[in-house]
């Protein structure tokens, strides 16, 4: 379509096709009308993300998947219903909206979630904003895989009915909180963090699921908040980057809360803590399950006489373990 004229552009309905041309979206040369369909959307905003050298590592992994995320949301549909919709006219409003958030992603690098407020997690959306990590921890995936979902083989929890408590330690946002309490129907579950705007958000999480009933929030140091409580299943998805890593992050990791990264300088200052008082804090048939990134070389060599039991996910490969309490000593 061709680009309204400046005469055009002070003609009929002019005022707001003129809002969403170059002075507004401040990126390259878009004008009014030229960016038609949604699939329009997603192409012009890839080329926008790669021309900018994004890093892709909150929910999505490739430039197209974040664009059709961020297109989506801004269009209120889920990024689920993309190709039912991929060739649907916007009109001037929402092309509007959908420019400025893409503008807004290559300015700031922030991750596209905290544009929008959104992320989904296994299929679920979860708010979050700059006082929680963007969740994208493989323990939503292990849970399904792993702990008696749809009837699997060698799972390491016989019966996720018979679960009574489960611990989400550093829970952030409360994502794993909650996809705990769904997949463990007849357990409670206490999530604890040490930063006070994690439990504001995790708290609003649970709301919107209406579980404040079976999920508890706490903010503290690790176990500290939980006195002598045990549990059959303690998941926990800890800050676990070393100084090298934190020295590398990229801009978009660089928005997030630094308490959610840094581990120390091998990484493993809260792994080691919480190694040493999960036995504590485990009934005795009960389990750990832990995320450390790409640390397991540094664990295995750290604690040789433990026998950690390596997690698979579609995306990652030994960034997980599992110990069984009476492992753990
Ligand atoms: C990697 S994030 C994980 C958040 C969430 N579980 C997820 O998977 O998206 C780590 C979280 O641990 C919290 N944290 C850091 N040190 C902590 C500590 N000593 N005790 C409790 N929470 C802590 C941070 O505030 C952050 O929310």
């Amino acid at each position: 379509m061709a680009r309204a004229s400046k005469k055009t552009a002070r003609g009929r309905g002019a005022p707001r096709l003129a809002k969403v041309g170059l002075a507004t979206v401040g990126l390259a040369k878009v004008a009014p009308g030229e960016l038609v369909t949604l699939l329009d959307l997603v192409r012009y905003a890839v080329s926008r993300f790669v021309e900018a050298e994004l890093a892709f590592a909150h929910g999505t992994t490739d430039p197209v998947a974040e664009a059709a995320f961020l297109v989506s949301e801004a269009l209120h549909l889920n990024p689920e219903q993309f190709e039912l919709f991929a060739n649907a006219r916007v009109t001037l409003a929402e092309g509007k909206t959908v420019l400025d958030l893409i503008h807004q992603r290559v300015t700031t690098r922030k991750p596209a979630a905290y544009l929008v407020n959104k992320i989904y997690m296994r299929g679920l959306p979860f708010y979050v904003d700059e006082r929680v990590i963007v969740p994208r921890s493989f323990i939503g995936e292990l849970l399904d895989s792993h702990f008696g979902g749809h009837g699997t083989a060698g799972s390491l929890i016989d019966d996720p009915t018979a679960v009574e408590r489960v611990l989400d330690l550093c829970t952030g946002s409360g994502c794993l909180a909650i996809l705990a309490a769904h997949h463990f129907p007849n357990a409670t579950v206490d999530a604890v963090d040490i930063s006070k705007g994690a439990i504001e958000v995790a708290a609003r999480n649970v709301g919107e699921y209406g579980l404040e009933n079976r999920i508890s929030l706490y903010r503290g140091d690790l176990f500290a908040p939980l006195g002598d409580a045990r549990y059959d299943l303690i998941i926990t998805n800890p800050p676990y980057v070393d100084a090298e890593g934190m020295a590398a992050l990229p801009p978009e990791c660089r928005a997030e809360p630094k308490l959610a990264f840094d581990g120390g300088a091998d990484g493993l200052d809260v792994v080691r803590r919480i190694l040493r008082e999960a036995p504590d804090h485990l009934m005795p048939d009960g389990g750990l399950v832990c995320e450390i990134g790409r640390g397991r070389g540094l664990v295995d060599e750290a604690f040789p006489e433990l026998p950690l039991l390596w997690l698979d996910t579609e995306d990652s490969e030994g960034e997980v373990f599992w110990i069984a309490a009476a492992d753990l000593g």
